[in-house]
């Protein structure tokens, strides 16, 4: 799958307008400092994948759901998806907790839930007014081909997120 990420930055490189396939970094911003502000409610292996995901949430989140309602404009989540560390065989090691032991970051997902997005963000690349953008470890955005919307627009009836029960949860344990 090298080849289309080739003609993603080739596109990049090429066009005054930079298309990234899955999300819109110019528009959904990297949430710098979002390890120490932000809360981790939740590490989980992805369903039917050899990756971790830890979520994290900003205090909107958070205060929307401790009022009991969905996420408030501004409201911002944040995914980090881990590599799992692999035995001599290639097989992922798993921790005593049922968690692949996490190598490496490879990837960070935001949603970002905004009342007033700026006009120039395709409404079509939003769902319940979350934006989405998916950036590399070092916090640039990263050419992907994954369709945000399509994935996450089923989930009206849990705020459009797939974790949203852990983010229940955990708001109801603390
Ligand atoms: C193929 C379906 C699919 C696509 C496409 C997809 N997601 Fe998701 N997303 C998921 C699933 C499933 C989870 C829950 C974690 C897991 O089990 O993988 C998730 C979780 C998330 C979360 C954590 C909050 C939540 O909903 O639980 C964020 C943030 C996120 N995705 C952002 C994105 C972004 C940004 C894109 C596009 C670049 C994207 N997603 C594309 C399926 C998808």
């Amino acid at each position: 799958m090298t080849y289309p990420k080739i003609a993603v930055a080739l596109v990049c490189i090429l066009s005054a307008v930079c298309v990234y396939a899955g999300g819109d970094p110019d528009f959904v911003a990297f949430p710098e400092g979002y390890g120490k502000s932000f809360t981790n409610y939740v590490t989980l292996n992805r369903v039917g994948k050899e990756l971790v995901a830890k979520m994290y949430a900003n205090d909107v989140v958070i205060s929307s759901y401790e009022a009991g309602e969905k996420a408030a404009s501004g409201s911002v989540l944040v995914m980090e998806v881990y590599k799992p560390k692999k035995d001599a065989d290639g097989k992922a090691l798993v921790g005593d907790d049922g968690i692949y032991v996490i190598d490496q970051l490879a990837a960070i997902a935001v949603m970002e839930r905004r009342d007033n997005w700026d006009v120039a963000y395709p409404a079509e690349n939003r769902v319940g007014n979350w934006g989405f953008a998916f950036y590399g470890p070092d916090g640039q955005p990263k050419a992907n081909e994954l369709q945000c919307v399509v994935c996450h627009t089923p989930l009206a009836h849990q705020d459009f997120m797939f974790s949203n029960q852990h983010l229940v949860n955990h708001v109801g344990s603390q």
